[in-house]
């Protein structure tokens, strides 16, 4: 018995003792552990006569449970001060303002697009996408364009190679492709917009090889053009912000829309800087018109019921008239001074509500 109150007193005086994890680690291995004190004089217990190995077991148990007892509650302790310790290592102010310049700028492409989502959004349209290498059918045929049409040449399409099962890939040369994948996919009605890559072999001043477009298209039973007039003028009125914008309906062909016209924004380019505003010249913006019978047919529309139109609109163009850039290819040549200039902070989200720019 007295070495039992001896061990105790070493078992409980080393984890008193201990400030680490480590050293507590140690005093119950020391104690409790296989060949440690308290196991040790457990083991003479066999050799005792009933009745004293009764009282010498129940005192070591005792002792042993006190031991553990005494040990988990170091333990709670020295975790509480190891979490103490890292919380206040780790300390966030988070009342500090945030600091938009470190995370870089946003592009004023990806800008004009939130931009021109957040508005056709709020007249309820959805965001549809599609992939930017297509096939023949999507790009061309599908939409009323057979091979050997004109407008296969006057759309300078990148092709890829031959394919062994015939046919030849291509990058998408407009966002119409994807009208056809949402009416083979969806029923009317029909109310999409396709922000989107596009690719034509051609390059100046207000064109580039790879380029963006959002496309439009609704399709219901009612939908006629003055709704598609109504449409973009009130689009151009959002987004230019600015009521007396000077816009022109044209009238034009594509062969996926009849009747078809072409939108062009009022402009002048003095002094190398591109306004808005009645002027010398004007900048096409986009095409559009009202979606052609075969091309509802082909994607299995009753033609009879259904109609509706459909535009395709430059992100480039647009963008460039808002922000005063007068050049096209400026917005891939990854100037980061262009960028420091054009761009926008990452945190001004353009909602209708909030403003579209700031
Ligand atoms: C089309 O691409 C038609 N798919 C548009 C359309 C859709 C008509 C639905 C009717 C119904 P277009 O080739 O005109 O049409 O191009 C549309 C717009 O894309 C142009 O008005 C212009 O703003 C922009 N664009 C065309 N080519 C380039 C280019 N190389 N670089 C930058 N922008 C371009
Ligand atoms: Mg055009």
């Amino acid at each position: 018995m007295q070495d039992l109150d001896r061990i105790r007193a070493e078992a409980l005086a080393a984890v008193a003792a201990a400030t680490t994890p480590e050293q507590l680690d140690a005093a119950r291995v020391a104690a409790l552990g296989k060949k440690g004190t308290i196991s040790g004089l457990m083991k003479n217990l066999g050799a005792m006569d009933p009745e004293a190995r009764k009282a010498a077991g129940a005192a070591m148990n005792a002792v042993r449970d006190e031991v553990a007892a005494a040990l988990d509650g170091a333990k709670a302790v020295l975790d509480a001060k190891a979490l103490e310790q890292r919380l206040s290592r780790e300390r966030i102010d988070v009342t500090l303002p945030a600091r938009p310049e470190s995370l870089g700028r946003i592009h004023p492409i990806s800008q004009t697009i939130e931009e021109i989502t957040a508005i056709f959004a709020q007249m309820g349209f959805t965001v549809a996408e599609g992939p930017d290498i297509e096939d023949d059918f999507h790009n061309f045929t599908a939409l009323n364009i057979p091979p050997e049409h004109p407008a296969r040449q006057m759309h300078d399409t990148f092709y890829f190679g031959e394919r062994v099962e015939g046919g030849r890939h291509l990058l998408r040369t407009h966002t119409s492709p994807v009208q056809i994948r949402t009416m083979l996919s969806d029923k009317p009605p029909i109310r999409v917009l396709v922000p989107g890559r596009t690719y034509r072999c051609d390059s100046d001043m207000t064109h580039t090889p790879m380029f963006h477009q959002v496309e439009g298209l609704v399709i219901d039973e009612a939908t006629n053009m003055s709704h598609l007039k109504g449409c973009l003028i009130e689009f151009v009125r959002a987004f230019f912000e600015v009521d007396d914008v000077p816009v022109r309906f044209r009238p034009s062909f594509f062969p996926f829309t009849e009747p078809s016209a072409e939108v062009d924004i009022g402009c002048s380019r003095e002094g190398g800087e591109l306004k808005i505003g009645p002027g010398a010249g004007w900048l096409e913006i986009l095409g559009c018109g009202m979606v052609h019978p075969n091309v509802l047919r082909n994607c299995g529309i009753d033609p009879d019921r259904y109609q509706g139109f459909a535009f395709g609109m430059g992100v480039e163009r647009v963008a460039m008239l808002k922000y005063g850039i007068p050049d096209l290819r400026t917005f891939f040549d990854s100037d980061l001074r262009w960028l420091k200039h054009y761009g926008f902070v990452p945190l001004d989200v353009p909602t209708l509500s909030g403003g579209l720019t700031r």
